[in-house]
């Protein structure tokens, strides 16, 4: 079968068939952190909705589409930032449907050349700003209303990737968060779910996970699917996990890598 439509710049897409009924969000307002480029990016452009970051995507989004965006700069480890931020998109918006938790920080780097202040940033931007915009919105609206969180997760923990000791960590941490949010706020009408991606091409993850030397050099021959992701599928992913289509699904973690980590050698 024929991949979804990508194009490997932080650009929208030239032309997109939807998998979905393109009325499955209608109406519906999303907030999205690190939606100003990358997959956060890609999940605006396919999604009828909402709410991202930077100025640049958020022009370059309506343009496109014809729907409202919101951009808004914050920082996820900045709670009131994100108390602010969410505020404006409900004076603007009046709803709020769906929270990607997708800013997420990563570099190379051997544990042992790791300084303790790395370890805590990439910590307090994908542990805690996770935390922090989850409890911001759940406050604010998804208590009241109901909600879908999905969070952007890896596979780095499952085997010990080496040079990833922070970003592992860290993500590991948010299973086990997105876990209990799902048990504590299911009652609420909240799911809680997350999406593991492995190399998905046109991104910074894979510009600085070493993605293109990768292919060059003909790694992912080892994937089973024999090849790196792509954006469009990981915004398929998430938009199952928010919308309907997952209406009994909750504290799961939908692994996307082409099984990947199943297979890669780890060096
Ligand atoms: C070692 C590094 C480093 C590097 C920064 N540090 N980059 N250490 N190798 N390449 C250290 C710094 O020296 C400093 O420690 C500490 O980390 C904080 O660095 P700052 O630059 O002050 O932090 P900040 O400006 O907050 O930037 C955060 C960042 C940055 C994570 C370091 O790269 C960033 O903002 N990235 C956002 C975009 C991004 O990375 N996206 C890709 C996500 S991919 P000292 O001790 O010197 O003070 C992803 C996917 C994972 O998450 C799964 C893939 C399969």
């Amino acid at each position: 079968a024929p991949l979804p439509e990508d194009v490997g710049s932080d650009d929208c897409l030239a032309s997109y068939t939807h998998i979905y009924s393109p009325d499955l969000l209608k109406d519906q307002v999303a907030f999205i952190t690190g939606g100003g480029s990358g997959i956060g990016l890609r999940f605006l452009i396919i999604c009828p909705v909402l709410v991202e970051y930077y100025l640049c995507a958020a022009v370059k989004l309506s343009a496109a589409s014809g729907r409202r965006c919101l951009p808004l700069r914050i920082d996820v480890r900045q709670p009131d930032g994100i108390a602010a931020a969410v505020d404006e998109t409900l004076k603007e918006f009046g709803r709020l449907d769906i929270l990607i938790n997708n800013a997420a920080g990563n570099f190379l780097c051997p544990a042992s050349a790791l300084s303790f202040n790395a370890f805590k940033t990439v910590l307090e931007i994908d542990t805690m700003g996770t935390f922090n915009t989850s409890k911001v919105v759940y406050e604010k609206w998804f208590k009241d209303h109901g909600g879908n969180v999905v969070n952007v997760s890896a596979t780095l923990a499952y085997r010990g990737q080496a040079l990833q000791v922070h970003a592992g960590s860290a993500k590991a941490a948010n299973d086990a968060m997105t876990k209990h949010l799902a048990v504590e706020w299911g009652p609420s009408g909240v799911r809680v779910n997350a999406v593991a991606p492995g190399p998905i091409s046109g991104t910074e993850g894979y510009r600085k996970l070493g993605g293109p030397a990768a292919e060059a050099a003909g790694s992912f021959q080892a994937v089973p699917l024999q090849r790196a992701g792509n954006k469009t599928e990981m915004a398929h992913c998430a938009l199952f996990l928010a919308s309907r289509a997952s209406s009994y699904v909750t504290g799961a973690i939908l692994v996307a890598d082409g099984g990947a980590w199943l297979t890669s050698p780890n060096d």
